[in-house]
């Protein structure tokens, strides 16, 4: 089927980013929240990384504006109706998404696909909060959205061919490059990544070495573009900490337990930089 509006769930830093390539990509899409403030400084990030891209003249003024005005606001999750795809990127709280998804499943034609951002909670699990499991898939973007180049393509053990297909066409029309993973708790990306932050985590925590050392480390020593600590800033901690809070709830094993000064950050809001504090301190 062809797919002309495109549904976002959620303006946060994925959820904006998400509506971003989507727009730029030439679809109308409508970005909801619960709040029109959240909206409006999720327009807001999409608008500033516009201007940048016309700075960069890699962009005219008309097509930021082109963009820009194919984004609707939407604090009505009801507004979804006219989605042909919809993805939800909502704060990784499993009640939340499942929530949300039983919720879509009610107000959006039976024919639309309804993808998850979630790093890390099963596709299985989602697709059980809904009676169209052959439609729910995983389309897991990483952050910076419009930055990155991969999109992580969930399958659930329902997960239709169809819903697949249409999935990774439509990442690859967004310009990403898409890689496949089963549903097994934090699928791919996650269950690599995240046990290498917690571990830096641990390195802080045991004082082996500094925020700065460990991340000199990681960014000098294996030339990752960022050290951990300031990638787990980058995700929030809050984040972190749940992924690793599902990895090892799915596998029990004692290897994916989270660092407790990870907890003790998250607990203390010290949540990275959205809250202007994390491991580093920002402006
Ligand atoms: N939004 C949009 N564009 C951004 C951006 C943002 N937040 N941050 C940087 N950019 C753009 C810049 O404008 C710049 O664009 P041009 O090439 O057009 O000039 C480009 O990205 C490079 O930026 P900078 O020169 O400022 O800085 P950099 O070279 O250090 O790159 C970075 C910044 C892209 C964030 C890089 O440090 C990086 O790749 N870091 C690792 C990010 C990563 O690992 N992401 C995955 C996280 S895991 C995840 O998302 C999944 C999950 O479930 C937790």
């Amino acid at each position: 089927m062809t797919i002309k509006t495109f549904g976002v769930v959620g303006a946060g830093q994925m959820g904006n980013g998400i509506a971003q390539v989507a727009a730029m990509s030439g679809l109308d899409v409508i970005m909801n929240d619960i709040k029109t403030e959240f909206i409006e400084k999720g327009i807001a990030n999409i608008a500033k990384n516009l201007s940048r891209n016309v700075e960069k003249e890699k962009m005219s003024e008309e097509e930021k504006e082109s963009v820009l005005s194919r984004i609707t606001a939407s604090v009505e999750l009801a507004d979804m109706k006219t989605s042909d795809f919809v993805v939800e990127a909502a704060t990784e709280n499993e009640v939340l998404k499942l929530k949300i998804f039983q919720n879509l499943d009610e107000i959006c034609p039976a024919h639309v696909i309804l993808a998850t951002n979630t790093s890390s909670i099963p596709i299985g699990r989602i697709a059980g909060a809904t009676k169209r499991p052959e439609m729910i898939i995983g389309m897991h973007f990483m952050n910076p959205v419009p930055v990155m180049k991969l999109v992580e393509v969930i399958k659930g053990l329902a997960t239709s061919e169809d819903t697949f297909n249409t999935t990774w066409e439509l990442s690859t029309k967004f310009g990403k490059t898409p890689a496949v993973a089963n549903d097994f708790p934090g699928f791919i990306a996650n269950r690599i990544l995240m046990p290498m932050i917690n571990e830096a985590i641990f390195c802080l925590y045991q004082s082996v070495g500094t925020c700065e050392d460990i991340d000199t480390v990681m960014k000098l020593g294996m030339n990752h573009p960022m050290g951990p600590l300031a990638l787990a800033d980058l995700i929030g901690l809050d984040t972190c900490l749940s992924i690793m809070e599902t990895l090892y709830d799915g596998f029990k094993d004692s290897k994916y337990r989270p660092c407790p000064l990870l907890r003790k950050y998250v607990e203390t809001g010290w949540l990275g930089r959205k809250t202007g504090r994390g491991f580093y301190q920002y402006d």
